[in-house]
């Protein structure tokens, strides 16, 4: 048997109408603070990746799908939306428009990960993005903003974690300093920390061993280096946040797996997630567009998936889309059928919910089905063409007439 690709899922009906559920509720918060919907393509040239996320982060190093378009130029799967919607504002010269340019997007993206649970190879993704606005007020709307649409999820164990990186001079300048305090303190570190020490030396902020967390305890500490325009705009974003009531933790090792923010970084975590607690993040990306080869343009914005915000709900049982009308073959002759089809047909003009056996079942066989999906009426057409209709609710029928089913049903009027 053929089976679903490694790191892949199907969505059935039940988890299809969870995602749509997510999906209203993201419209309606985002959409209520002037959000629009964009939707970008599955794939884009592999050089938006490279150049947008980041030459040296895991993403482009290991986790892209990237394929030759037949013709010579490298394609990639995306694996993230924020550069694609970077790629688009600068494509539709949207610095034209009003600014901030506020989007939304639900869409799936592709990543070369080892599967496990909350992580895929296929996934989806609700993610916001405001572009041409620098004030902290775009960071602390936005971060509220996935505040609530996680609470409308009901996303239990919630943890919301804050930081700001400066600018990447700043960034580069304390990687010095850090990976110096680090050499100076080398034989406290732990093998693993060592070996890693010139690649990443901000991962030796996640160890565990005793003595390399001491050595880290006497680290300097990013959040200390900022220059001051960008203190400045961290700690407006935290005004905000506090004025708002939004509880978060100042975490100045918080790093996130892609290249381009700059300032304000944020990610959300959930207990109910285990390893991959990870439920939704951002930032802010001033250079990003500039990258891309438009005009300066400052932007911020965050991405949450949506697997792992339907992990950490409420599960809520999908109520099944009410049956107004089955219509059901007192007996399996063509006349009948045809009687039977224009009448499921007609019923779902009227803009009713409308069933037909489409199996083949004995009209017991029949009243069963309807009562499986709680059908509120069955219309049974009758061998001389015209048509009963039963009251599932009362279990009273009558001999109304084919041309009544219809009107009848519109009325609501029990039999
Ligand atoms: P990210 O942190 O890489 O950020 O992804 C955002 C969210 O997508 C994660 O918190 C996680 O819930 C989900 N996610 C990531 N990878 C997987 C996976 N393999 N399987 C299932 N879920 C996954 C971004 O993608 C940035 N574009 C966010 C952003 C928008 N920053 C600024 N604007």
């Amino acid at each position: 048997m053929i089976q679903a690709p490694k790191g892949t899922f199907d969505v059935l009906p039940d988890d299809a109408e969870r995602r749509s559920h997510l999906e209203a509720q993201a419209r309606k918060v985002l959409g209520a603070a002037g959000y629009g919907r964009i939707e970008t393509p599955s794939y884009e040239a592999t050089e938006l990746f490279a150049r947008g996320v980041g030459e040296a982060t895991d993403i482009v190093q290991k986790e892209m799908f990237t394929f030759d378009d037949g013709g010579g130029r490298s394609l990639t799967l995306r694996p993230e939306g924020t550069a694609p919607v970077c790629r688009a504002y600068v494509e539709h010269g949207m610095h034209k428009l009003p600014q901030p340019v506020k989007l939304w997007y639900m869409s799936s993206f592709f990543r070369a990960e080892a599967p496990q649970r909350g992580r895929y190879r296929q996934f989806w993704q609700v993610g916001a993005e405001a572009l041409g606005a620098e004030g902290p007020e775009t960071d602390a709307e936005l971060i509220v903003l996935l505040a609530e649409l996680l609470e409308a999820m009901a996303v239990k164990g919630l943890r919301l974690r804050i930081a700001s990186l400066g600018q990447p001079e700043t960034r580069a300048n304390y990687r010095r300093e850090l990976t110096a305090h680090l050499r100076s303190n080398e034989h406290r570190l732990s093998p693993d920390v060592r070996a890693r020490l010139d690649i990443n030396p901000m991962r030796a902020f996640d160890a565990t061993d005793s003595s390399t967390r001491e050595v880290m305890r006497e680290a300097p500490k990013l959040l200390d280096r900022l220059a001051p325009e960008d203190a400045e705009h961290f700690s407006a974003v935290r005004e905000l946040l506090d004025g708002a009531g939004l509880r978060y933790e100042l975490d100045p090792t918080l790093v996130r797996g892609l290249d381009y923010y700059t300032r304000t970084l944020f990610e959300f975590s959930s207990e109910a997630l285990g390893a991959q607690s990870g439920v939704g993040g951002g930032g802010r990306y001033d250079r990003l567009v500039e990258q891309l080869g438009g005009q300066r343009t400052p932007g911020c914005g965050w991405a949450a998936g949506v697997e792992r915000i339907l992990i950490a709900g409420a599960q809520q049982p999908v109520a099944p889309d009410p049956v107004d009308l089955f219509v059901a073959l007192a007996r399996r002759d063509s006349a009948s059928a045809t009687v039977a089809f224009e009448l499921a047909r007609e019923a779902r003009r009227a803009g009713l919910a409308a069933q037909l056996d489409l199996a083949g079942r004995s009209l017991k066989g029949q009243l069963k089905q309807a009562d499986r999906l709680g059908a509120r009426y069955v219309a049974i057409v009758q061998e001389d063409g015209d048509a009963s209709l039963k009251d599932m609710a009362s279990g009273e029928q009558s001999e109304l007439g084919l041309a009544a089913v219809i009107p009848t049903i519109l009325r609501g009027s029990r039999l």
